[in-house]
């Protein structure tokens, strides 16, 4: 399956044909025609929570499937974490979903804290020593690089051990038929969302000790406390109005507030979303799931009862974010189990997803525009921009004229970390890119986890494309056609 139905980035031989394209779509998107480097905006610093970070581009996190199943590193994950040290990035934004209970994980190979603060804490100690070995080996200094950590519990999309083990914060009839759920026998109760707070602490109290600059409370991707923002149907303190869904949040910031007082705290948020989407199987082409059971449950975080993005209540927990001295703010969009054409524009699928169901140039301006929209209502975050993958040889252009309007602050950089790491370096340093490591978003770093392998750029990081995992996975997708 490819999404050749649209043009990909790539295939516009100059920014001024890419530029048609992008002002085609929307007249209100538009890229720089020449790059400053760093004398531009994407070297300008920032000052945020006290710390400089010195450069505009962020590592988005990106997990690999490959820790150990006590929730430790292993030399695969320690090199990713090289990688994002060697980028030239000076925020990383959580390396990757750290799981704060090992039931909490999304897969049997997830970073996660087990019952050894010891052992958690030297090996958060090693992946920030790697990162930061990397990033100075690569004649980077390490003053103003800043470092967070990614907090996670999985809720409904946990499978700690192999088998889906949901825990879930609401009842929902798709949602619940994706993993399997005919009861409420998984729904978390209140006292046990209470008791996550301190999970969280425990966390976060080893980051800090670690080294880490900031925690990142990840709200977003269908995860436990995404899912509990847009919980209108759950009944008691955690749900229902906006107040208690918002509840166990505070109650997490407040409780690491207390634990690790100096520690800063991020936020990742899916700030909008789109309705459930599925694939259509005569044309493989996602549609949203309108009509079907369940489909019209009211569901999610900016999105309102007819289906469409709203920013109504992301706006009033952004403002509120503030009160809670929170700065750093990093948006994305949906989930990858119900959207990921929102959440992660691609021209191929993942084996799990259908094809486009709009220009995936649509779905990276659908980023741009709302991460416009927050900057103009809360100017005082600092937020990073998601979605900057598919643009392929015109990601720089976008992301230098988005930081230079003054729409966004950070520019994330998720897949393509995967595939080029040293695209900031080289953007930053010579204002060009080397073409044959652009990420061409063909989503093998998706099918190969959800195949049980570990996740990875195997058309285009030589150790994933020589490596064993790679004939299987080649067998897997031969097979699947
Ligand atoms: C293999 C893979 C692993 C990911 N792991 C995480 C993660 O641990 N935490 C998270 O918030 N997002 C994760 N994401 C989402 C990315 O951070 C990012 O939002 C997404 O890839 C879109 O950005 P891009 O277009 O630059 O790739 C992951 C994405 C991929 C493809
Ligand atoms: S496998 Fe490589 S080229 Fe494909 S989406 Fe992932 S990073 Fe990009």
């Amino acid at each position: 399956m490819s999404g050749d139905r649209y043009v990909p980035p790539g295939h516009h031989r100059s920014v001024a044909a890419f530029r048609e394209h992008l002002r085609a779509l929307d007249p209100a998107f538009d890229a720089d025609e020449t790059l400053l480097g760093a004398a531009g905006p994407l070297g300008a610093p920032l000052r945020v929570d006290g710390r400089v970070i010195g450069n505009r581009f962020c590592v988005q996190p990106m997990e690999g499937w490959d820790a150990t199943t006590d929730g430790g590193p292993t030399a695969r994950t320690l090199r990713r974490w090289a990688k994002f040290g060697r980028s030239g990035a000076k925020l990383v934004w959580g390396g990757e979903a750290f799981a704060v209970r090992l039931d909490g994980r999304a897969n049997p190979n997830q970073l996660a804290l087990g019952d050894d603060d010891g052992a958690a804490l030297a090996n958060l100690r090693a992946l920030l020593g790697e990162l930061q070995r990397a990033h100075r080996e690569a004649g980077f200094a390490l003053d103003d690089l800043v470092v967070g950590l990614q907090l996670t519990h999985s809720g409904r999309w946990s499978r700690p051990l192999g088998p889906k083990a949901p825990r879930t914060a609401l009842r929902h009839a798709e949602l619940d038929r994706r993993v399997e759920i005919a009861d409420d026998s998984t729904l978390f109760r209140d006292d046990e969302l209470d008791a996550l707070a301190l999970d969280y602490a425990r966390a976060a109290v080893i980051a800090k000790r670690a080294g880490f600059a900031f925690v990142d409370v990840k709200c977003c991707h269908g995860y436990l406390l995404h899912e509990l923002l847009g919980a209108r149907g759950r009944r008691g303190p955690h749900g229902g109005s906006f107040e208690n869904r918002t509840r166990l949040f505070r109650a997490i910031v407040a409780a690491i507030r207390a634990a690790a007082p100096g520690l800063a705290i991020g936020v990742r948020l899916s700030v909008i979303d789109v309705p459930i989407h599925g694939k259509d199987q005569t044309s493989g082409i996602g549609r949203p799931l309108d009509g079907e059971p369940g489909a019209a449950d009211w569901y999610g975080f900016g999105i309102d009862a007819g289906g469409r993005p709203s920013l109504d209540e992301p706006l009033r927990f952004l403002r509120e974010l503030r009160g809670l001295g929170i700065r750093l703010v990093n948006l994305t969009i949906g989930s990858p189990y119900t959207c990921p054409h929102a959440q992660r524009p691609a021209a191929y699928p993942p084996s799990d997803g259908y094809l486009p169901p709009e220009d995936p140039l649509l779905s990276v301006i659908r980023h741009l525009r709302v991460t416009r929209e927050v900057k103009r209502a809360v100017p005082e975050l600092a937020i990073v921009g998601t979605g900057y993958s598919y643009l392929q040889e015109w990601l720089p252009h976008v992301a230098q004229h988005e930081l230079r309007e003054g729409h966004v602050d950070f520019i994330g950089l998720g897949r393509s970390m995967l595939s080029y790491p040293e695209l900031p370096a080289d953007v930053l340093r010579s204002a060009s890119l080397d073409r044959r490591r652009i990420c061409r978003t063909l989503s093998d770093c998706t099918t190969a986890p959800r195949k049980g392998l570990p996740s990875g750029c195997y058309p285009l990081d030589p150790e994933y494309r020589s490596s064993d995992e790679a004939k299987v996975l080649a067998r897997l997708k031969q097979d699947a056609r």
